[in-house]
């Protein structure tokens, strides 16, 4: 392959190619203006460049495959997932290394350390031993290591399906190793976390902080592992090899020798063979991660060396400023920004050269697990795999699998019939939904800056005298639509619960309680009134949009709206009514968290009872919004898909979190409670 494309690119650099028009390198939308502010920068090379928007990375790989753009720096999670886009033609030209490695052909390479003297010829003897990592999840201290040892029939199996893909990795570390100490986070859910942590405790038993198995802790991380080895115990250290040679005062690249008290001649490299190395001698290594680089179509080839020189020497001028765009449109960063010309790859074969397809592709032992979520459209269901293949590319486990179906109860009936595992659903439907086929909740979208789930609020007029629900009685109200949990399921609940309405005829007493009129949009329509009852009272304060805002700025008394409509309030002029609190009393808008009328249900996704564990369903999708919390650039889930809004997530989640069971409960029983509650029961 690689030999192919020498040949090609000598001989397209012998024609005479016409580099008029610009490269186009494909940015985050997010990053554009960074993008536009890179192109200012004046250079030797008189090549043009163009930045183009995309949604994110992931986008970004589609935009090259189509030629919409002609390049995007990535990762080498990003190349394995670009190997996955069909008809594609990418290769990879350059490579992003760091000055002190600027020959290394691997950003990292995994190594093995041990004592010189410890009686091993083979890597099964590697069982029983302490063993010192860098941390939980992270590639030579824990991802090389488990997926070279599964491969050995020693290993303890991790194909038990009661528990979690996850959960049967640290099964498996604590029962082939003595002790251990792998710090981090072991689970997004932090009951979990701290359940395998007392339930896997010799995992710790190595650490510094045995207790707290997190960072930071003197036997973590790179050096810390080595530290683990050489002073508190540890018989074996996994980590990489620039390490290694700095912890014991090798020179390093162009890094030269420094002092160290460490004595590199007391411990050896072990290898694949099981056969040692001295530390001082060339290591034997089982992968690699490979460096990120910049990818493209295969077109470029045909132009690359202007191109390359661009680039090179806008990584020259921003490493002395670090402008937005040196990290964020480019992708390099303090450490690593020695860009070097490789002879163009393709991206899988770039990754099987590191060892590091395997790596990526590491599994639990047939059958692998998945995770399947039911969905309703095409376009759910192409960004269902979108989802499925990036987070399989950074390592979340189990793998997520895409079910169709024709609608919402159609994903009921198919999640109760085992035929997938997750389905979300809206509002109050996860109450209704859940008795309706008896299914639980898993998780479910925050929203905000703060990541909470809305609230159901009661907004008021600065200085108002009102401080309790009674003190509304007579007067004006204004409403979110009706069938909206903020707008009425909330104030009719609160009314009932509190016995100031009584639960038959609610609606009609609603409006009696209200008596100052009200507005409730919607409330006229024929599916929300089959009776025709009189509603007029309802309709009477309603005024331009008929919003629950208009209503209150023109005359009514208190609006009832979700804490997602807050910033259409003017906190100058507004503030919220503490319906929650037993005491009453009003607070800024900005509290609406804890001066509200209810938590109000979010977008949340059901699974059926009894199956697998929730934490095991649920570590998918938690790992997934996790991972990408900080860096929506790479795959911004929340973002329109294919141009639609709200595919799968709202637009307007900003995270996932696990669902409460008292929460849910509450839910259950607000359903309960207005279920029989229609105009004119
Ligand atoms: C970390 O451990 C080493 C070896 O036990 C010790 O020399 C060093 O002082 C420790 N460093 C810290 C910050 O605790
Ligand atoms: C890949 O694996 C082979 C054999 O398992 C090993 O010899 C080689 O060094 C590994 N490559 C890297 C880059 O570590
Ligand atoms: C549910 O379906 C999966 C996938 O087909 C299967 O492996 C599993 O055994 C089923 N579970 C039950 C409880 O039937």
């Amino acid at each position: 392959m690689t030999l192919i494309y020498l040949l090609v690119l000598v001989a397209l650099t012998s024609v005479n190619v016409s580099c008029k028009s610009a490269y186009k390198i494909c940015v985050p939308s997010q990053y554009l203006k960074a993008c536009e502010e890179m192109l200012e920068v004046p250079t030797k090379s008189k090549a043009a460049l163009e930045c183009v928007p995309a949604r994110d990375r992931v986008d970004c790989l589609n935009y090259v495959q189509q030629r919409q753009a002609d390049l995007v720096p990535v990762d080498p999670e990003d190349m394995y997932v670009a190997s996955k886009i069909p008809n594609q033609d990418f290769v990879v030209f350059q490579e992003y290394r760091t000055d002190d490695e600027p020959d290394a052909e691997f950003r990292y390479e995994a190594v093995i350390v041990v004592h010189k003297d410890l009686a091993i010829n083979n890597l099964d003897q590697l069982k029983g031993l302490k063993s010192c990592h860098t941390g939980v999840n992270r590639n030579v201290g824990y991802k090389i290591p488990l997926t070279m040892m599964m491969k050995r029939e020693i290993f303890p199996k991790m194909t038990d399906r009661t528990i979690s893909p996850k959960e049967n990795e640290l099964r498996a570390l604590s029962t082939f190793f003595k002790q251990s100490c792998i710090v981090g986070e072991w689970s997004p859910d932090p009951k979990t976390n701290s359940a395998w942590k007392a339930q896997y405790k010799q995992l710790c038993a190595l650490c510094e902080h045995p207790d707290k198995c997190d960072y930071p802790d003197n036997f973590s991380g790179y050096e810390g592992a080595l530290r683990c080895l050489a002073h508190n115990g540890g018989e074996v250290a996994f980590t990489k090899v620039i390490f290694v040679r700095k912890f014991f005062g090798l020179p390093v690249g162009t890094i030269p020798a420094s002092p160290s008290t460490e004595n590199p001649d007391e411990f050896a490299y072990l290898c694949v063979d099981g056969s040692k190395k001295a530390i001082r001698d060339k290591p034997c290594t089982w992968a690699a991660r490979p460096w990120q680089g910049l990818l493209g179509h295969n077109d470029v080839l045909a132009k690359l060396t202007p191109l390359r020189e661009k680039i090179k020497q806008l990584a020259d001028y921003g490493a002395t400023t670090k402008p937005s765009w040196f990290t964020n449109v480019l992708g390099l960063s303090e450490k690593i920004h020695h860009v070097a010309d490789n002879i163009p790859i393709v991206p899988v074969d770039y990754l099987d050269k590191a060892n590091y397809t395997d790596v990526i592709e590491r599994g639990h032992g047939p059958p692998e697990p998945l995770v399947r979520l039911c969905v309703t459209s095409n376009v759910a269901l192409a960004k269902c795999r979108a989802m499925s293949v990036f987070a399989f590319s950074r390592d979340i486990r189990p793998k997520l699998d895409c079910v169709q179906q024709a609608s919402e109860d159609d994903c009921l009936k198919n999640v109760l019939d085992n035929g997938s595992d997750l389905v979300g659903v809206d509002d109050m439907r996860v109450a209704s939904a859940s008795k309706q086929y008896n299914l639980h909740p898993v998780f479910h979208e925050v929203y905000g800056d703060a990541k909470t789930p809305n609230y159901a609020v009661a907004v008021v007029k600065k200085g108002t005298s009102a401080n309790k629900i009674e003190d509304l009685r007579g007067k004006k109200s204004c409403h979110n639509p009706f069938g909206s949990f903020s707008g009425l399921t909330a104030p009719l609940y609160y009314l009932i619960n509190k016995k100031i309405v009584a639960s038959d005829q609610c609606v009609k007493n609603l409006g009696n309680f209200f008596s100052g009129g009200s507005c409730l949009p919607g409330v006229d329509k024929p599916e929300n009134n089959p009776k025709g009852e009189d509603v007029s009272n309802f309709k009477k304060q309603c005024s331009g949009d008929s919003s629950a805002l208009q209503c209150l700025q023109n005359n009514g008394d208190v609006a009832f709206v979700s804490s997602a409509d807050l910033s259409n309030f003017d906190s100058n002029q507004y503030e919220l009514l503490c319906l929650n609190r037993e005491s009453g009393g009003r607070d800024s808008i900005a509290n609406f968290v804890t001066c509200n009328i209810a938590m109000a249900p979010s977008r949340t996704w059901l699974s059926a009872k009894d199956f697998l564990s929730d934490v095991s369903i649920a570590h998918t999708p938690l790992s997934l919004a996790q991972l990408l919390d900080k860096r929506s650039d790479l795959f911004n889930i929340y973002g329109e898909f294919l141009k639609n809004n709200n595919v799968i997530f709202n637009n307007a989640a900003r995270g996932l979190a696990t669902t409460e069971k008292l929460d849910f409960e509450k839910f259950k029983s607000i359903h309960d409670v207005i279920n029989n509650c229609g105009i004119g029961q």
